[in-house]
């Protein structure tokens, strides 16, 4: 990716074969040296992705450099959660290729999640040990409000 080339945010229109692919290779990269973190592999991610799709198409968000899908954020905008006794948005899914990482399309994702889910609680869960996405998330004021196993509950309140 050259300093010029430019990343757009863009709704996902559909879940082909060849995107649902491509997802999944960013995942499972995306993930690499966290596998606890990643699921169980290829058929896990695949599954979980048309989960994805199925539950929040509205809100699945895909950042792209050129023609190339760089990274993606799945928001719901109706997500009952059984720990706040209520309807909240949540964030099932955030992942940026590594070969991509740590070039600000993170950013440009979370902040088109944020408008998409604007005036809403945001709970997401995080790896205990995901430091790196911890922090990321705790600069838009998500804050670790639970723990299950392995993962915390991070929730950001509507402002
Ligand atoms: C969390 C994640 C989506 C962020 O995406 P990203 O495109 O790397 O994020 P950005 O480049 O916009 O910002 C990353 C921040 O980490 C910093 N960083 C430092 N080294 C980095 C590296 N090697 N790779 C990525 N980020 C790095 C960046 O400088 C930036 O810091 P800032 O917030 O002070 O600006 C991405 O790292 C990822 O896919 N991680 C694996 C999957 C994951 O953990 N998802 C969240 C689980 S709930």
């Amino acid at each position: 990716m050259t300093e010029r080339e430019e990343v757009k945010i863009e709704k996902l229109q559909k879940l082909d074969q060849s995107t649902l692919e491509r997802l999944v290779e960013i995942y499972m990269r995306g993930y690499e040296g966290m596998r606890e973190y990643g699921g169980e592999g290829e058929s896990y991610a695949k599954r979980y992705l048309h989960w994805c799709w199925g539950k929040a198409r509205d809100g699945f968000f895909v950042a792209k450099v050129g023609d190339e899908i760089a990274g993606f954020i799945v928001c719901d905008n109706d997500w009952y959660s059984k720990y706040e006794g209520r309807t909240v948005g949540a964030i099932h899914e955030f992942v940026v290729d590594k070969k991509f990482q740590g070039k600000g399309i993170g950013h440009k994702l979370m902040k088109k999640c944020l408008e998409y889910l604007s005036g809403k609680d945001i709970e997401l869960w995080v790896g205990e040990k995901n430091e790196r996405a911890k922090r990321f998330y705790e600069e838009y004021g998500f804050r670790e409000v639970g723990k299950h196993g392995i993962w915390v509950r991070m929730v950001r309140r509507k402002r």
